[in-house]
């Protein structure tokens, strides 16, 4: 059975990016795989976080996990900072990671272009990442398109880890879905959708309201043609609004092209509202019991306990290989 690794950082709420990109396909892995998903709280504070804020976050992105129909007794369900081994293993990787190799990262660029002063751990976030998915012996990592680069450097820090000293990780395949796997702005559909952008009408939060979502999506940007056609260079809002209701109807891109021909962008705005609201608003009512629930923080001890057990051999493994334990063998 191949193991499955993915995780999300509770910063702020997902978006309808972060679930048709990523948590869609959890559900489906859980079925044939021994699946981990993880609370990623400890790449959080790579940028400043407020305390109360982060520790609600965490608790809320671990009921939408269970929301969207993880199952903990199919999955293992995790708070990062909860099992040190990840942050033990960090550390190692870090130690074989090039100062050079991390600074090129795209998302490391990005994110310290908007701000006066770079923690050291944002350079060093894609280690800790790669020490997430190598404790487990992971074999997939389900992710959306933005997390490529991070996934090329864990298969690089793995192979360099096992040649250097011994050969303990699985080197791990990402995979990222064909559609979905980038969501755009519903204002700048040339830019990904993302919980830190400051235009909020750019963002389906997954909390949002249905009046909300069909406000949203009636003021989404499209163009002057009022053509619905997938066509991402010159009709990228059109074709970002079709990728989003083919995911939340279940429907072919091609057939809901025929199914508009000759119909405006009204009537197309009120069909991907209608299928987003039919997609959002179960999963929270699910998310709202759950959260309330007693259940949440069984899963979540039974869940690290678990993953300790899992992630504590492998560590063993590479402390002896790097010469960290004590004991001669
Ligand atoms: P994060 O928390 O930014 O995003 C969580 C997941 O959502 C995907 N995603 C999107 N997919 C489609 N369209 C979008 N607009 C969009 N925005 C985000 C992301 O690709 C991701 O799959 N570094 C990771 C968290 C992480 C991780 C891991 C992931 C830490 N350790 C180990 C996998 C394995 C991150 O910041 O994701």
């Amino acid at each position: 059975m191949a193991t499955i690794f993915s995780g999300v950082q509770p910063t702020g709420f997902p978006t309808l990016g972060n679930y048709l990109g990523a948590f869609k396909h959890f559900v489906k892995y859980q079925e044939e795989h021994d699946c981990y998903f993880c609370v990623v709280n400890q790449h959080a504070i790579t940028v400043p976080q407020d305390k109360l804020e982060l520790r609600e976050n965490s608790r809320k992105l671990a009921a939408f996990y269970l929301a969207i129909g993880i199952d903990p007794d199919k999955s293992t369900l995790f708070i990062q900072s909860e099992v040190p081994a990840h942050t033990k293993l960090g550390w190692m990787l870090q130690c074989i990671s090039y100062i050079g190799e991390l600074e090129r990262m795209t998302q490391f660029k990005d994110k310290s272009k908007k701000r006066d002063a770079v923690s050291s751990g944002l350079l060093t976030y894609p280690p800790l990442m790669a020490a997430d998915i190598l404790l487990y012996g992971t074999d997939i990592v389900p992710v959306g398109d933005d997390q490529k680069q991070h996934l090329e450097l864990t298969r690089d820090l793995a192979e360099r880890f096992n040649n250097q000293y011994n050969d303990i990780f699985t080197v791990p395949e990402v995979h990222i879905a064909k559609v979905g796997a980038r969501i755009m702005s519903l204002v700048e559909p040339t830019k990904k959708m993302s919980k830190s952008d400051e235009n909020a009408n750019s963002v389906i939060s997954m909390l949002d309201d249905e009046k909300t979502i069909r406000k949203k999506i009636k003021r989404s940007t499209t163009d002057s043609e009022s053509l619905v056609k997938y066509d991402e260079t010159n009709k990228p809002g059109v074709s970002n609004l079709l990728t989003i209701y083919s995911l939340c109807s279940g429907k072919s891109i091609e057939q809901l092209v025929k199914e508009y021909d000759g119909k405006g962008y009204g009537d197309f705005k009120d069909g991907v509202a209608d299928a987003v609201v039919d997609q959002l608003i179960p999963i929270q009512e699910r998310y709202f019991e759950l959260l309330e629930s007693e259940t949440l923080d069984d899963v979540l001890d039974h869940g690290a306990e678990k993953a300790a057990r899992v992630a504590n051999k492998m560590l063993a493994k590479a402390e002896r290989a790097m010469g960290l334990e004590r004991k001669r063998r």
